[in-house]
């Protein structure tokens, strides 16, 4: 550098400023002073002589921002120059070190200093860069950031940031901008051309985004209201949902989970912009277990691990599982990384705690030597062929060299017309397509059987003899069955540690919490029926029984409430809340609200589905026999005009496509409705002998 010789002070504000620039170019002057820990002026002088010797250049900011009219990037001069002061600022460091332990131990350390390291170190191993500031800057930032306008991270947003900040998304240096995103949908690029297959997003509801100004900083914070980072908004646009449901799901079609949250879940604006990280999101389970790309970096490092095949997963291990991994690692000579998503995942799957604990269980299967697990907090979207190219990159970024892709990776399931989203074999297909761009391999396998006459695990498209042995397998399904009825599970399929696990988490359904859920117009019977059948199943005990009725609910719980669609929504959303706790601790809740709505009747059913049966009941009873009958004259005032939004007279119901059970009332007295009920109970094994 050609300036004056610089203190360390100064020179240290200098590698701070360079580094920032390069982490985050968009970010405010204001948000670029805090987390280098300047004042805005002496930000300035430093931008100013930093110009002067052509390390940073200013550009005019395209966009509509009116505050703030330049960016600032770093120079090829620059960029060499931020690594020459790294180098620099780590060897005082070493010498520091250096003089200390000889002062106290009166020997020269044996540390090698880091540069000689990094020489022989293998791509994968290097740190890789995170967005988070230094520990002071974040304290300043904290506060700085207390005063700005602030975005409530909702569960997935919170994965997303993580990954984000400790660099599993890397090269993504924040939520996307439109550029980004619409490369990305339209051609798994971002706009540099740089690979990437999912849209990573800030959605937020119209009515915080019209508050938002481009050039804006915002703070980001966790459900606690904790400040995790600072976004440096540089976007701010409406998305055609329908086409990035399309091009990146591949079908506008709600049964997928990502679609369905995509239209009712995630908010109308997508906002965008650089990120810089304040702290890593707080997690009090499993922590010895979670570690950030650059911990399982440097751990392998320190094992001497120099090729590694992850395994993702989102299911327990059983033995089909653990004979994957072992002929992974042994195809492509590596050590194993059993890799669990513990963010979000399918909605029904088996809760983390469970899997975790299922994990643990199983670890001393494998050589501690070969093998190791780290917990991944990813919020999955089940995208099939995109999502194992995703999930590549991201364990590239984790240190792995390798990753395993068996069939049907991360499939959603089944579409509205009840086919698979995806082939079998798709995903491995798209991988092998960007393979080497990515710069890790894959590891693909068929479907693994049991071949009962040699006892053992094989790839089922290598069994040649399949005509003379015989081949034994579990599905997903039938595991869910036999747990549901307590049915023996044999030692060939499952460890005995890791099915005692599931069945303290999953006990036969006959002593599981569930939910009956009425639907139907005002009038149609369902509290009737639903008082009816609270007698019955009161009278048979065993379970605690709650019953929460439309109008109770609405003396109670939504007092304050009317029947706009949003207001409806809110209750449907209240009663599901309070049945999912219910049901989670082994209680039948029933519940009788009209619940108009088919997509809020769905996420409640998803809700609730995470602990126990969800049982439908549509009382199918006519619109026109609820007002002949008009229990409570409602109907009458409806069609004078003096109740508004009346259910089936001027407010909507959509009809329940697929209900546990349909209940005709025209024709039977209540006493047999809530027969069948209990009848429907008894063959879903909710209810025993
Ligand atoms: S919703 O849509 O599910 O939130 O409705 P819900 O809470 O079940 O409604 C409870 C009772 O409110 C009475 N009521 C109305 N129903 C429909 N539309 C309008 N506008 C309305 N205003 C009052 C109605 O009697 C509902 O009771 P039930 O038990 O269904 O007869």
């Amino acid at each position: 550098m050609q300036t004056a010789k610089p203190n360390h002070d100064e020179e240290d504000q200098l590698f701070r400023l360079l580094r920032q620039l390069d982490l985050a170019s968009d970010a405010s002057q204001r948000a670029l002073a805090a987390a280098i820990g300047v004042s805005l002026g002496r930000l300035n002088a430093l931008l100013k002589s930093a110009t002067d010797a052509k390390l940073v250049k200013i550009s005019n900011r395209k966009g509509a921002d009116n505050r703030q009219r330049f960016t600032y990037s770093l120079t090829s001069r620059g960029c060499a120059e931020k690594i020459h002061l790294t180098d620099r600022f780590l060897a005082r460091k070493f010498a520091e070190y250096d003089a200390l332990h000889a002062e106290l131990t009166g020997t020269t350390s044996t540390l090698v200093p880091l540069k000689h390291r990094t020489i022989m170190m293998e791509n994968n191993l290097a740190p890789i860069t995170e967005l988070y500031v230094s520990y002071d800057s974040a304290e300043k930032m904290k506060f700085e950031a207390a005063q700005l306008p602030s975005w409530d991270l909702t569960a997935r947003q919170v994965c997303d940031l993580e990954l984000l900040m400790n660099g599993g998304f890397n090269p993504l240096k924040g939520f996307m901008s439109q550029a980004d995103y619409e490369g990305v949908v339209d051609n798994m690029r971002m706009a540099d051309g740089a690979l990437w297959p999912m849209p990573i997003t800030l959605d937020v509801p119209k009515s915080f985004a019209e508050g938002i100004e481009i050039g804006q900083d915002i703070a980001l914070r966790d459900p606690e209201g904790v400040i995790l980072a600072v976004m440096s908004v540089t976007d701010n646009w409406t998305p055609n949902k329908a086409h990035e449901a399309e091009k990146v799901f591949g079908a506008d079609d709600s049964a997928h989970p990502a679609v369905n949250y995509l239209h009712n879940t995630a908010g109308d604006v997508y906002l965008g912009g650089p990120i810089i990280g304040i702290q890593q999101p707080m997690h009090y389970d499993f922590r010895a277990r979670r570690n950030t790309p650059n911990e399982l970096r440097a751990y392998f490092r320190k094992m001497g691990w120099r090729k590694v095949v992850a395994f993702q997963t989102r299911n327990p291990l059983h033995r089909a599982h653990q004979e994957l991994t072992f002929r992974a690692a042994k195809e492509a000579q590596a050590n194993l990384l059993i890799h669990p998503v513990v963010g979000l995942t399918k909605p029904g799957d088996i809760d983390h705690f469970t899997r975790v604990r299922c994990y643990e269980a199983v670890l001393d299967q494998y050589p501690a030597s070969t093998t190791s697990m780290s917990l991944l907090n990813l919020a999955m979207r089940m995208a099939g062929p995109r999502e194992a190219v995703w999930h590549g990159l991201i364990r590239k970024n984790h240190g792995c060299t390798h990753f395993i892709v068996g069939r049907d990776h991360a499939g959603p399931g089944s579409n509205s017309q009840g086919e698979d989203f995806y082939g079998p074999y798709d995903a491995q297909d798209l991988f092998r397509t960007h393979e080497d761009e990515m710069g890790i391999k894959m590891v693909d396998f068929k479907h693994m059987v049991y071949v009962q006459d040699r006892a053992q695990y094989e790839p089922n498209d290598e069994i040649e003899d399949r005509d003379n042995v015989t081949i034994l397998n579990i599905s997903g399904t039938e595991l869910r069955r036999r747990l549901s009825e307590g049915l023996e599970i044999p030692e060939w399929f499952s460890f005995p540690a890791v099915v005692n696990e599931l069945r303290r988490t999953r006990p036969p359904r006959a002593k599981q919490g569930f939910t009956v859920f009425f639907t139907g117009f005002s009038g149609s019977g369902k509290s009737t029926i639903a008082n009816a059948l609270m007698v019955k199943l009161m009278e048979m005990g065993g379970r605690p029984t709650t019953l929460l009725d439309g109008d109770l609910v609405r003396k109670n719980l939504s007092s304050e409430l009317g029947f706009s669609k949003e207001h409806r929504d809110l209750n449907i959303r209240r009663i599901g809340y309070v049945a999912s706790e219910i049901t989670k601790n082994g209680g039948i809740a029933i519940c009788a609200p009209i619940a108009p709505y088919a997509t809020t009747r769905r996420a409640v059913r998803e809700e609730i589905e995470q602990f126990g049966a969800f049982l439908e009941v549509h009382v199918a009873t006519s619109i026109e026999e609820c007002e002949r009958r008009d229990r409570k004259g409602l109907y009458k005032l409806a069609r004078e005009g003096k109740i508004k939004e009346f259910t089936g007279i001027s407010d909507p119901y959509d009809v329940p496509e697929n209900p546990e059970l349909r209940i005709e009332t025209e024709s039977s007295d209540v006493d047999n409705c809530a027969h069948q009920v209990l009848l429907k109970l008894e063959s879903m094994g909710l209810i025993g002998a």
